[in-house]
């Protein structure tokens, strides 16, 4: 949620365009409007625009806004936003300036207390251009370099006066060699090449550039700065910034490298989507024991007792990752036969839950291992007494560095904003970590290793169904998107419930479209009553226990005049012989429990082809955030 950049160089050079290109990274984090400032001669020349920087920031036009000098530029910040306070608008958007124009600065996060601090500004004689909370920021800095302040004491200073979340850069031309970075809840790292240090939100953003890089903690500054001919660096505490800090330089493997690109898939989405057999895999590789029919969760290894002793299971996240938990839910309770209570995380925060927390081990669920509402539902939870745990895709993410320990998912990058492979990911954790609590509670090694060795084989079944259903789903989508359909509806039973959950989110996201999911014996209780010729039904059915009941409902879909697609296996298709519905067939498991990691492969590609054939960015749906790091 916002993306920022900084660079500083002791090699002056048109830095423009490594700013562009680092935007373009970060636009996943918010994509409504973006902005650059540079120092050019001793001025701070800014660009901004309304729209995501590979929409905007076109070469001709951005070279002729910035006139880049013989001897070019050595430092320069810039920004992509996902508007909180204040519409998206050019007045808005970032990088924001003092009344004097001297100082520009670039923030990811809010800032709860800016309507206070923005009145006292203003009652001090500060004006105000825009309607964020951000523009507190270079007005409290100016308004504290006027009472004698440096540049750095009084950096350092406002952001001490700042309540909530914050990652800011700071270029200005009373020091036009320096920039000062603050971090407090939202993420801020920076990349260290030979001559030159760039800023950035994420790691991601400047990979191209370097893979070495040192990660801001909350409630630390970062001075970087030209001095004799070259970059420099310091690192401190902001309430004690005489205290300087020695901190890790961090690596990141070439592999990671080759996720940035699109390769040769026209969309992030659609890459991703391909890219699940493989993430699954890589996220069991080493974590099982064939011998012993034991998944072997290294992350976890000091805990094994708690484990062994929870008698209850919580799961907290947000969004994909809550859905991911719900089947992680079905798998735990089922084989481990431990009750499992999986809250929204939004919910957990406010309300009583009342479980035991020495008998409950907490599962704190995230792709970004950013999402507000779960890092602070992780840290209420450890206020609590609960010993807390990580699923979490991003390595060293807030909620990585807040919980007792973890499992990361190992999906790699995610860049499109709706969550697929890491979906794929969390479920691959679910099914290693109820296979560690079942067999601490009496499943058989024979049981573990027959379920290990299904395990072993989804991938390339998941390889299978992506190849045998996208071209069927994409014209079932097609046809659908143009048919104008009122009201669509995810259906199934038990295990394939958090899986609808998932479809009709993924639908809403991509399509703009609201869609209902529902268990399908709920189905006569209410939401039958909207089923006509211009609704669609999707029900995921595979052959198990409760086919002739879905059968059932089927029909009850079908005498309504009901469109229906129905998601089954290959035994479920030939029971269901000839019938007036379109059927989508993936292969027949031996275990019904691993369905949805093959189920979620057609349903993700119908949300795909239909936003596609509404004209829909499927990379950047309109309103979200890939991260939410508000509340
Ligand atoms: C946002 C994203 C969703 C995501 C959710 C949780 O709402 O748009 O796609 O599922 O956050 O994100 P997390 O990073 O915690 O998994």
């Amino acid at each position: 949620m916002c993306g920022i950049i900084g660079i500083i160089t002791s090699e002056k050079r048109n830095l423009i365009p490594e700013i562009i290109s680092s935007l373009k990274n970060l636009e996943y984090r918010g994509y409504d409007s973006t902005g650059i400032a540079i120092i050019d001669n001793g001025n701070i020349k800014r660009v901004r625009r309304i729209g995501a920087p590979s929409d905007v920031f076109h070469n001709q036009e951005i070279t002729e806004a910035f006139e880049v000098p013989s001897d070019g530029f050595s430092i320069g910040i810039g920004h992509n936003r996902w508007a909180t306070h204040g519409k998206p608008s050019e007045e808005n958007a970032h990088p924001h300036f003092d009344c004097g124009g001297n100082l520009a600065i670039v923030h990811n996060g809010t800032i709860l207390n800016y309507e206070s601090l923005r009145k006292e500004l203003i009652s001090l004689g500060h004006t105000f251009l825009s309607t964020t909370d951000t523009e507190v920021i270079p007005h409290l800095i100016e308004q504290s370099r006027k009472e004698g302040a440096s540049l750095k004491d009084a950096f350092l200073n406002t952001a001490s006066l700042l309540h909530g979340s914050f990652g800011i850069a700071l270029i200005s031309t009373d020091d036009p060699n320096r920039l000062l970075l603050a971090k407090h809840g939202s993420p801020l790292l920076f990349g260290i090449l030979d001559n030159t240090l760039i800023a950035a939100s994420s790691s991601n953003a400047i990979l191209s550039y370097t893979n070495t890089f040192i990660a801001l903690a909350d409630g630390e500054y970062a001075d970087l700065s030209i001095k004799e001919g070259s970059v420099t660096y310091i690192i401190g505490t902001i309430l004690d910034p005489e205290k300087l800090l020695t901190k890790e330089v961090m690596t990141i493997t070439d592999k990671s490298l080759g996720d940035m690109t699109k390769g040769e898939y026209e969309s992030f989405m659609k890459k991703e989507i391909h890219e699940q057999p493989s993430v699954f895999r890589t996220t069991i590789l080493g974590r099982y024991d064939e011998e012993t029919g034991d998944a072997v969760l290294g992350g976890l290894i000091d805990y094994e007792e708690i484990l062994r002793n929870a008698k209850q299971v919580l799961t907290v996240a947000c969004g994909t990752a809550h859905n991911a938990s719900l089947v992680g839910g079905v798998l735990i309770e089922t084989l481990a036969g431990i009750p499992v209570r999986s809250e929204i995380a939004s919910e957990f925060r406010y309300k009583k839950v009342p479980m035991i927390p020495t008998e409950t081990v907490l599962f704190a669920v995230s792709q970004s291992g950013e999402t507000a509402d779960t890092l602070e539902s992780v840290k209420e939870a450890r206020r609590k007494g609960y010993k807390t745990f990580g699923i979490i895709n991003v390595v060293g993410s807030a909620i990585a560095e807040t919980v007792d320990a973890g499992v990361y998912a190992r999906a790699g990058f995610e860049i499109g904003v709706a969550s697929t492979k890491a979906f794929t990911a969390q479920l691959a954790v679910f099914y290693l970590l109820a296979i560690k609590l079942a067999r601490e509670r009496g499943m058989t090694p024979q049981k573990g290793k027959g379920l290990l060795t299904e395990l072993e084989e989804i991938p390339n079944l998941m390889t299978k169904t992506l190849v045998d259903t996208e071209s069927i789903v994409r014209e079932l989508a097609e046809h659908y998107a143009n048919k104008n359909i009122c009201t669509i509806n995810f259906l199934g039973r038990g295990i394939h419930v958090p899986l609808s959950t998932e479809a009709a989110l993924k639908f809403k996201e991509l399509t703009y479209l609201e869609a209902g999911s529902y268990p399908l014996g709920e189905l006569k209780h209410g939401p039958i009553a909207v089923i006509d010729n211009d609704a669609l039904s999707v029900i995921i059915m595979p052959y198990d226990e409760l086919f002739e009941l879905n059968k059932n409902s089927l029909e009850q879909i079908l005498s309504k005049s009901g469109n229906v697609i129905l998601i089954t296996d290959e035994i479920g298709a030939k029971k269901l012989g000839a019938q007036s519905v379109d059927i989508v067939v993936i292969p027949t498991l031996k275990n019904t429990l691993l369905y949805p990691t093959l189920e979620i492969l057609p349903l993700q590609l119908f949300a795909y082809y239909y936003a596609l054939a509404l004209g829909n960015n499927v990379d950047k749906p309109r309103n979200l955030a890939k991260s939410v790091t508000v509340e």
